[in-house]
This record gives structure tokens, C-alpha cells and sequence, in this order.
């Protein structure tokens, strides 16, 4: 709860600020959305990608642990499938409410019709997009509940493979679509390893944060085996996102990178985020040397507090990234 909260507090405000500056552009001639349907996509947008990570980071968890420490952990495997549950119905309601707000986005108004709705998923990638999503939610609502009820690992794996049907989907209606055709291949890749490395680095925490900051001794067995897998995440995050920041930067002909980064909407958000990922990898530097040997001896420290504040700058990159991957490059 504290976790979701945390990162909520850095991802929603951020989202609906940062998506009603950036709109300020309007294309002369199309009809201009209010500011209501503007925030609210991006906030929908956000809370999608938050519920995926969620519940990606709530079933990775429990594979952190070796099938001979499996009874230790079901008490904590028992909770992330009734959490996995909820964040599953929320990734399915914010699919639903994004193929409305999208189509209300498109039509600059928000009082559109069924036909309406089913014209946009019929016909534009982002909305059969959601449509998946709402079908991969469904299976991952039903798998929550009999890992719930069974308390069998295997639910687990189908929620993780969920996550990651979930994840793809999002990236295959961004812009790495629209990338030149000599990058267009590198770009989707590279953003498929943003996407999901900075989901598997948020997850992993806030399942951590959530399920085990109050049993010491529990997380002296997960906290050392997340740490490499958080280091790994926030190179390839770096890594690849820095590479299709410069595709979108340097897609349009006769203009220079760098006059592309400090001019547009786009390149001030990738600077931001840049910015984000100094500070993480700061606090993550912090939890590593400082806080871990002290977790490792089962010792009481304040990683819950940094867990909270490393969520709440994750937030703000996410609530960014939901922004960037609908402004003009
Ligand atoms: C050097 C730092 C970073 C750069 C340059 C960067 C750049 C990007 C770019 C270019 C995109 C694609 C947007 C589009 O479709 O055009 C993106 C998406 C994304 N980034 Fe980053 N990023 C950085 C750090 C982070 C961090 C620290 C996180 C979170 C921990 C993060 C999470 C995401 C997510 C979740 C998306 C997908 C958003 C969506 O499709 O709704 N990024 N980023």
C-alpha cells in the first residue's frame, strides 16, 4: 500500500502536469481535446503501465527464492497473488478507460459513441493495443485468484508471462513504431529493454517494499538477490533509453540532436528523466553499500523510508514516460 502510494505520489501529478504543458501545441485545423481528456489519458496511460509493473514485480519475487525456501515464503507468496489480483482489475480498468479517453482524445470531444469506440479499436494499433491488454488482464485476474486459492508457483509464471504479453503490447503502439526504417527494428528492441528492465527494477522493489520490509528476515534473503538484478536494470534503462532518445531526436531531417534535445517538449523530458535516473541510481547506491550489509545481518535499518523515495522518483519517470511516448519528437 505505502509503496503503490509512494509511487503514485511521483507518477500521477507528474503525468497530468507534464501532459497539459506538452498540449499546449495544437495542430491547426483538428478539433483540440479538453483538458480533462488531455490529463486523463496520460494519467490512464500511467496507472496501465504502474498496474503491469505491479503485478510483474509481485510474482517475480517469489521466483527470487530456490523451491527449498518455498515454505518459508507462501505466507508472502499468498499476499502478492491477493495483491496481484487487484493490480491485475486496475490494469484491466485503466485499459478500458484509455480506449474511451483515447477515442474522446481523437474526436476532441468527450461525448462520443459506441460506434466510435469500436471505429478506434477497430482501426488504430493503439487501440487493438488496449484491447489486448484487457484480454491479457482477464487471464491475469484468473490466474491471482487460483494462485490465491492454491498457493501453487505456477500461477505465479503465468502471471509473470502475463506481464510480460502486457508490457509488449505497450511498446508495440509507441514510438519506436514510427522510428526511420534503418533504426526502426533497433529502436522496438531497445525500447521492449526499457520498458521491461524499468518495470522489473520497479516491481522488484515495491513488491520488496510491500510484502517484505517488515520481516527482517525474509528480506535478508531477497534484498541481496534483488540488488545485482537492480543494478542490471538501471544499466540497460540507461543504456537504451538514451538510444531511442537520440532515434526520435534525430528522425527529423536537417536538425541537430542537440538543438533537438534543448528545443522540444520531447528532449526536455528525456532530460528530466535522465535526471530521474541519477537520482536512482544515488538512492540505489545508498540501499546497496550502506543499508545492505546491516539487512544481510538481519538488522533493522530505514530501507522501507529509501524504498518509498527511490518508488516516488521511479513514479516521476514513469509519469514522464507516459507523456514522452505521445509527444512530437
Ligand atoms: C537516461 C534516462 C532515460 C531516458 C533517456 C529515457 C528515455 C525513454 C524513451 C525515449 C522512451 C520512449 C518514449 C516513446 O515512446 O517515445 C521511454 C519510455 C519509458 N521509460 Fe524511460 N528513459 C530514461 C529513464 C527511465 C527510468 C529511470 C524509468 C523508470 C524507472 C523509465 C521508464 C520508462 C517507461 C515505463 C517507459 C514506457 C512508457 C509508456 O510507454 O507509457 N525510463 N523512456
Amino acid at each position: 500500500m505505502t509503496a503503490g502510494l509512494a509511487w503514485g505520489l511521483g507518477a500521477l501529478p507528474v503525468a497530468g502536469v507534464a501532459s497539459l504543458i506538452t498540449a499546449s501545441n495544437a495542430v491547426p485545423g483538428v478539433l483540440p481535446p479538453s483538458a480533462v481528456v488531455v490529463a486523463g489519458v496520460a494519467v490512464a496511460r500511467v496507472l496501465l503501465v504502474g498496474a503491469i509493473t505491479a503485478t510483474l514485480g509481485l510474482n517475480v519475487l517469489p521466483l527470487l527464492f530456490s523451491p527449498r525456501e518455498q515454505a518459508v515464503t507462501t505466507p508472502a507468496r499468498l499476499r502478492a497473488y491477493r495483491a496481484g489480483g487487484w493490480t491485475a482489475l486496475c490494469w484491466m480498468v485503466c485499459a478500458i478507460a484509455s480506449v474511451y479517453l483515447q477515442t474522446a482524445d481523437l474526436a476532441g470531444t468527450s461525448s462520443i459513441t459506441a460506434g466510435e469506440l469500436g471505429t478506434y479499436v477497430s482501426r488504430f494499433g493503439s487501440g487493438q493495443s488496449l484491447a489486448g491488454q484487457v484480454v491479457v488482464a482477464a487471464v491475469a485476474i484468473a490466474a491471482a485468484a487460483s494462485g490465491a486459492r492454491s498457493g501453487t508457483m505456477l500461477a505465479a509464471r503465468i502471471l509473470v508471462l502475463c506481464s510480460v504479453a502486457g508490457l509488449l503490447l505497450l511498446v508495440a503502439a509507441g514510438h519506436a513504431g514510427e522510428a526511420s526504417e534503418q533504426w526502426h527494428d533497433m529502436a522496438t528492441v531497445s525500447l521492449e529493454l526499457h520498458v521491461f528492465a524499468a518495470a522489473l527494477w520497479t516491481g522488484g522493489l515495491g513488491a520488496i517494499v510491500m510484502l517484505l520490509a517488515a520481516d527482517r528476515a525474509l528480506l535478508s534473503r531477497a534484498l541481496p538477490r534483488y540488488s545485482p538484478l537492480a543494478t542490471g536494470c538501471l544499466a540497460v534503462v540507461g543504456v537504451s533509453g538514451l538510444l531511442n532518445a537520440a532515434v526520435a531526436l534525430s528522425a527529423k531531417p536537417g536538425t541537430s540532436l542537440l538543438s533537438e534535445l534543448l528545443t522540444t517538449d520531447y528532449g526536455r523530458l528525456v532530460i528530466l528523466k535522465a535526471g530521474c535516473l541519477c537520482a536512482l541510481a544515488c538512492i540505489g547506491g545508498h540501499i546497496r553499500f550502506r543499508l545492505l550489509p546491516a539487512i544481510r545481518q538481519a538488522h533493522r535499518t530505514s530501507v522501507a523510508l529509501w524504498g518509498c523515495f527511490e518508488l516516488g522518483i521511479m513514479g516521476v519517470a514513469f509519469g514522464l514516460a507516459a507523456v514522452l511516448g505521445r509527444s512530437a519528437a
